[in-house]
C-alpha cells in the first residue's frame, strides 16, 4: 500500500521510514516521451515569472541551472559556499516531479576573482579544486542524478589552455571526476563539449574520454551541447554517427545544450520556424535512435530569456517557445522525435 501510495503521488518516498510523500505531482502532465526532454533554467525567470514556471513544469521532465551551479556562484569567496540559488532550483524540481543535472563542477569560464587573481601553486589549486567538487557534489548527493564534471576541456584537437591546465595539468580532469564519483558514486559523470561533429576535435573527444576510461577514471557519459546556427547546421548524420562511435565504446551521450539561433536566416518568420523544426527534428531523432542517447535538454525555455540575445546583442528566437510563452513548430518537432 505504501508503494502504492508512492507511485500515484510520483514520489520517491522512504517505505523504510513509511514517511508520507513530500512531493506534489505535476499540475500539467508531460507529454510521456521515450527519451527525458529538459531544459536549462533562468533563476531570475524561475523566481519572478509565473507563467515560466508553468511552461517549465508543463513540458520538461529534467531541469539543469544555467548559472547557479558554476563556480563563481557556489564559491564567490574561498571557502564560503552558497548554495541558495541552486537549491532553489533544485527544490523546483523535486517539487515537480523532474530530475536535476548539474553544470558544471571543473571549467575556464565564470571563475571568481579569488581564484582567477590567487596565483596558487599547483598543490594549493588541487586542494581548491577537490574542496570545491566535494562540497558541491556532497551537497546534492542523491538529488542532482547527472554532473557536467568537465566542460568544454578541449580547445580545437588539444587541451585548452585554461587555469587549470597552466597549473595542476592535464590531470586536473582525472582527478575532478575521481573527487566528484568520492562525493556521490551513484551520479552519472560526464564531460560535456561541442566537439559535436566528425572533424579533428570530435576525435580529440574520442581519444580524451577513452583514456580516461582506461585509466579507470569513473566517466559515464559524454554531452554534445548543440548550440547550432540556422544557416550552417551540423550534419546530423555525422552526429548519430558520433553517437555510435561512443555507444560502441560503452558510453552514455546526450544532447546537452540545444538551441537554434535565427539571426542569419532571411525570409519570413513562420519559414525560419519550419527551418528550425527541421534542425531540431533532426537531432532529436538522432538522440531517440541511438542505444545510448539518454537525455536531450534545450538550453533555455523560451525565446525572451535566451542567452544568446545578451551574446550577440540581436534579437533571436533559438527555443521551444516563443517571447509570448507559445509553443513554436520546433516543439512538436521535438516532442514528436523524443
Ligand atoms: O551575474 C552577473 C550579474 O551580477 C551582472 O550584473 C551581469 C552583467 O553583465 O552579468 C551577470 O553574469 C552573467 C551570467 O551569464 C548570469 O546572467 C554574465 O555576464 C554572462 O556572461 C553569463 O553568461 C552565461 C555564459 O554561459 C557564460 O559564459 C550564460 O548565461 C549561459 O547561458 C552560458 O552557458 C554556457 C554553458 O554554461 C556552457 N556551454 C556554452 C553555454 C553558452 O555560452
Amino acid at each position: 500500500m505504501a508503494l502504492l501510495t508512492c507511485m500515484l503521488a510520483f514520489a520517491s518516498c522512504s517505505l523504510a521510514g513509511q514517511a508520507p510523500p513530500q512531493q506534489r505531482p505535476t499540475a500539467v502532465p508531460r507529454p510521456a516521451l521515450a527519451v527525458p526532454l529538459g531544459a536549462a533554467v533562468n533563476y531570475n525567470a524561475l523566481i519572478n515569472d509565473a507563467r515560466y514556471r508553468d511552461l517549465l513544469r508543463a513540458t520538461f521532465s529534467m531541469v539543469v541551472p544555467e548559472n547557479e551551479m558554476k563556480f563563481d556562484a557556489i564559491e564567490p569567496e574561498q571557502g564560503q559556499f552558497n548554495f541558495q540559488r541552486a537549491d532553489a532550483i533544485v527544490t523546483f524540481a523535486e517539487d515537480n516531479n523532474m530530475w536535476v543535472r548539474g553544470h558544471t563542477l571543473v571549467w575556464e569560464q565564470q571563475l571568481p576573482a579569488w581564484l582567477t587573481n590567487g596565483h596558487f601553486t599547483r598543490d594549493e589549486l588541487m586542494r581548491i579544486l577537490k574542496e570545491h567538487i566535494l562540497t558541491e557534489v556532497g551537497h546534492f548527493r542523491g538529488r542532482v542524478k547527472t554532473w557536467d564534471v568537465v566542460n568544454e576541456a578541449l580547445a580545437g584537437t588539444g587541451l585548452r589552455d585554461d587555469l587549470w591546465l597552466r597549473v595542476i595539468g592535464p590531470d586536473y580532469i582525472k582527478w575532478a571526476f575521481i573527487w566528484a564519483h568520492e562525493a556521490d558514486p551513484q551520479a552519472q559523470l560526464y564531460y560535456n563539449d561541442y566537439a559535436d561533429q566528425d572533424g579533428p576535435k570530435a576525435d580529440a573527444l574520442y581519444t580524451l574520454v577513452t583514456n580516461l576510461r582506461s585509466q579507470g577514471v569513473p566517466i559515464a557519459g559524454v554531452g554534445l551541447e548543440m548550440h547550432v546556427d540556422a544557416r550552417q547546421p551540423p550534419d546530423a548524420q555525422a552526429v548519430a554517427a558520433t553517437m555510435r562511435r561512443f555507444a560502441a565504446a560503452g558510453f552514455q551521450v546526450a544532447i546537452t545544450e540545444m538551441d537554434v539561433m535565427l539571426q542569419h536566416l532571411t525570409g519570413s518568420l513562420q519559414s525560419q520556424y519550419q527551418t528550425q523544426a527541421a534542425i531540431y527534428r533532426a537531432f532529436a531523432l538522432d538522440c531517440r535512435q541511438a542505444p545510448n542517447c539518454k537525455f536531450f535538454t534545450t538550453w533555455g525555455v523560451c525565446d525572451q530569456y535566451s542567452w544568446i540575445i545578451a551574446a550577440t546583442h540581436h534579437a533571436d528566437a533559438p527555443l521551444l517557445f516563443d517571447k509570448n510563452y507559445q509553443p513554436k513548430p520546433a516543439l512538436y518537432a521535438v516532442t514528436g522525435a523524443l
